[in-house]
Parts: C-alpha cells; structure tokens; sequence
C-alpha cells in the first residue's frame, strides 16, 4: 500500500509564553518561559506526516529570512520533500504569537507573510508532484483561491483532498465541491453549516448538513473526546485517548496528518483511521509547542496498542 502525503499550507515561527490564564483585553500577565518553535498549520501537518512514515511533499512560501532557512532545514532534516518550496524575498517568513493558559488552551494571532504570498499559480507549477500523492491535507492560513487551486488540481489529479477549515472562515462551494473529508472542529462546523455558535443541532446532524454539500466524509474533532466521523453509512462517535495535555497548540494538526497517513494506507477504514488521528493529537497535547510535541510512528502504535 503507497503513503504518499502532499501537503498545501502554511509555515510560521511560533513563539509561545505559558502563563496562568490568556489576558483579557487592556490586561498584562506576568507569564513563565518563552519558547520559539517551529509551527504553522501546513507545517505541523507535513511534519507530523513525515514522523509517521509517509512520503511527504510539501508546498509553500517562506520568507528569505532567517526564520525560513531554520524551517527549511527542518523539514529536509524529516525528510520532506521540498522542492516547491518558494523562498520569497518580497515578505517574511509567517509568525505565530502563542500564550498557553494552565489548563493547556491557547489564543494564537498569525502574522502570516510569505504564507498569504502562496498563489495558485504555485500550486499549479507544483501539479506533477501533487498527481504522485496519495492524499492532500489542506488547511485555511494561505489564499482561499490558492486552497481551491490545489484541491481542484487534486480532484483531477484522482487523489483524495482533506480540508481541515482552520481558521474558520466561510468556503465557496466550488471548493468544498473538490472536498472528500472535511475536518472541523464543532466550532467550524457549526459555522460552516450556517449555525449559530450556541446553535442546539446535535453533531451528527451538523456533520449531515456538511456533507450536503457534496462533502463524501465529514470528521467533526471534538477535543479530549475523540472525534465524529459521519460518512455514506451513517455516524459514529471515535473516543479520545485519556493524557496529561500540557499545550494543545498542534494537537488539531497531528490528528489530521494522523487521519491523512491512515486513509493514505487505508481508504476504506474510516473509523481506524480516524482512532490514528485521536492517538496522534492526544500525543501532541503532552508536550509544549508544535513541531517538538509531534509525536513519531512508534509512540503513537504504544499508544494505540495500550488505548
Ligand atoms: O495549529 C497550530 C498552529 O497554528 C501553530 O503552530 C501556529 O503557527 C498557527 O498556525
């Protein structure tokens, strides 16, 4: 079975203070160390994709600085592919401001650089590359026209597109018509489906509504509980794997990219593949920051074999 993954995305620097409690507007916390690692949605998943056996290309935009000679080392040090990775001198490298509250949460501001530089066209020079993957993993912190380039290519290209809608935002339904497995959080659902936040639809019915719109699978990720996958046959809820979270920053991205490299092996075993991706992001939450906390093939098959 191949385990081709492509990834379509952003890359940042994150810089991460833990502090007792996020501040509130007006407020000033005194907080405990400081952390810079490296992160962005798209990276985390290419990163977390790569520790877990697949064969990962990765497509993005960094800044000719050096924040984007340190990410690029570390993606050719997992052993990614990075040949369309544009260095772009016209914009720095993305950065992720991150405080981490004592009960793991965290509130995050993008400075996205390079990252909303990423253009269709960029994705269309990178076609051949994407036709040799089994999967794409698509996220929200580049252009929406750059996201819909890259799932169309993928469509015609035959390979399966997950969108993980994060940032939340609203999507055409040209692009979520490209989409095999949409991936939100019950926040982004919620949204997406047209719902207020407070909105009382059970989940299985939001995910319903998703898929309406052409969407074949849609896995709703519900945190420590584990995740909703809704599909052809009906919807089951997939618990979560018991942890100490210390930082869930990434958390989100190592379930995609575990759910991703599963599918990639396996098409046919959603709820298998959607355990993966619970092991993956529980893993993720026990250590600080993204990258360093992404968890590799063997601590998640300890995981999974003990769960
Ligand atoms: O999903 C976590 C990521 O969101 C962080 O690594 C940060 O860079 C932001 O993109």
């Amino acid at each position: 079975m191949t385990n081709r993954v492509v990834v379509v995305g952003s890359a940042n620097t994150d810089m991460i203070v833990r502090c007792d409690h996020i501040p509130q507007p007006g407020e000033t916390v005194l907080g405990g160390e400081f952390v810079t690692a490296a992160g962005g949605k798209g990276a985390n998943q290419a990163v977390s994709a790569a520790r877990l056996g697949a064969e990962v290309a990765f497509i993005a935009r960094l800044g000719a600085d050096i924040f984007g000679d340190k990410a690029l080392e570390g993606y050719k040090a997992e052993g990614i592919n990075t040949d369309a990775i544009i260095r772009d001198p016209g914009a720095p490298s993305g950065v992720a401001l991150i405080i981490v509250d004592s009960k793991a949460e965290n509130s995050i501001a993008v400075a996205p650089g390079a990252n909303s530089r990423l253009s269709p066209a960029d994705v269309e020079a990178a076609e051949a590359l994407i036709a040799k993957a089994d999967v794409m993993l698509l996220q929200l912190e580049i252009p929406l026209d750059t996201v819909a380039a890259a799932a169309r290519i993928a469509r015609r290209q035959g390979v399966q597109v997950i969108l993980n809608p994060a940032p939340a935002t609203t999507l055409s339904p040209e692009l979520l018509s490209f989409v095999d497995v949409l991936t939100p959080n019950a926040g982004e659902a919620r949204r997406l489906a047209g719902l207020p936040p407070d909105d009382p639809t059970p989940r299985a019915e939001v995910a319903q509504i998703l898929r309406r719109h052409g969407i074949e699978v849609v896995v709703m990720t519900l945190g420590a509980e584990g995740a909703l996958a809704a599909g052809p046959g009906g919807a089951v809820t997939v618990p979560g794997f018991e942890v100490t979270p210390v930082d869930t920053t990434g958390a989100g991205d190592g379930f995609n990219a575990g759910l991703a490299v599963a599918l990639a092996r396996d098409p046919d075993d959603l709820q298998r593949a959607v355990r993966y991706g619970n092991a993956v992001g529980a893993l993720t939450a026990t250590k600080v920051g993204a990258q360093p906390a992404l968890p590799r093939q063997s601590a998640v098959e300890a995981l999974l074999a003990g769960g």
